[in-house]
């Protein structure tokens, strides 16, 4: 699929397009510092940005989109800061879901349901209901999401699997592992773009990532366009992927 880009050099190496995307979208609380706005505005027009990837990731005709939205360890900040994340998603889920839906994008949760705030639940539950016959795009919100913590369950389902006698130990490998992963019949990420410039991976898919291409970018995320989206995807499409192989010029 061709798509236009302001970025300089044509990709050349790869002509694929991935199919699934990852985005840490980090740098709100930057992106209102540097205004001198409170961090919710930040996360506010977070969601605005949001709102224009799904729509841009559709027409640039990327299958899954799995965006980190709030993580295990963003419990830890300020209570006010989390409340107000909390009502945002909420209020993501509330104003955009029939917008998506018309759209043909499904929804899915990924992370730790446990514990959570059953008003979320609810909507999330209901949202994966109405939207799931959809093929356009998948929306994946990684919400309550830890990639550590993924593992551990999955290893806890195998394990009292393997308890009561309906799997043989024999048969874990990684294949069984990735079936019970909240990302289980999704594909793997192709590529990982993160925003606002740091170089860590924080948790976010760390199994599913084990030959994603990462991609950081400078800029924060309430400023992430489509210039920015497909700025990555020519990044992407320069790389050569050999998923542990030898180039095809080595292996002739
Ligand atoms: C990182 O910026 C962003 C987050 C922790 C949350 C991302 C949330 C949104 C975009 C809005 C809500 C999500 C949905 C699904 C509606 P940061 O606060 O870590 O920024 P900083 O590193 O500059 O402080």
């Amino acid at each position: 699929m061709a798509i236009s880009s302001t970025a300089a050099a044509p990709a050349e190496v790869g002509t694929a397009m991935p199919v699934h995307v990852g985005i840490i979208m980090d740098g709100n609380g930057r992106w209102a510092a540097a205004r001198g706005l409170p961090r919710i505005e930040g996360h506010r027009r977070g969601v605005e940005a949001l709102r224009r990837t799904v729509r841009n990731a559709g027409e640039l005709g990327i299958k899954v989109l799995t965006i980190y939205s709030f993580s295990t360890e963003n419990w830890s900040r300020p209570k006010q800061e989390v409340s107000d994340l909390m009502s945002l998603i909420k209020r993501f889920v509330r104003e955009d879901l029939a917008e998506l839906h018309r759209a043909g994008v499904k929804v899915m949760m990924i992370g730790d349901r446990e514990g959570l705030d059953p008003e979320i639940l609810k909507l999330v539950s209901d949202a994966e209901a109405l939207t799931r016959e959809n093929d356009k795009l998948t929306l994946v919100v990684a919400f309550n999401y830890g990639g550590r913590q993924e593992i551990a369950r999955a290893a806890r389902r195998i394990a009292a699997e393997v308890a009561s006698g309906t799997l043989d130990p024999e048969a874990v490998d990684a294949d069984a592992l990735d079936r019970r992963l909240d990302t289980a019949g999704l594909p793997e990420p192709d590529l990982i773009i993160r925003t606002s410039g740091e170089l860590r991976v924080s948790n976010f898919l760390l199994w599913q990532a084990a030959y994603a291409e990462f991609v950081v970018l400078p800029v924060h995320w309430p400023d992430f366009d489509r210039g920015a989206l497909v700025q990555a995807l020519d990044e992407f499409r320069r790389r050569e992927r050999r998923f542990g192989g030898l180039e095809a010029r080595a292996r002739a």
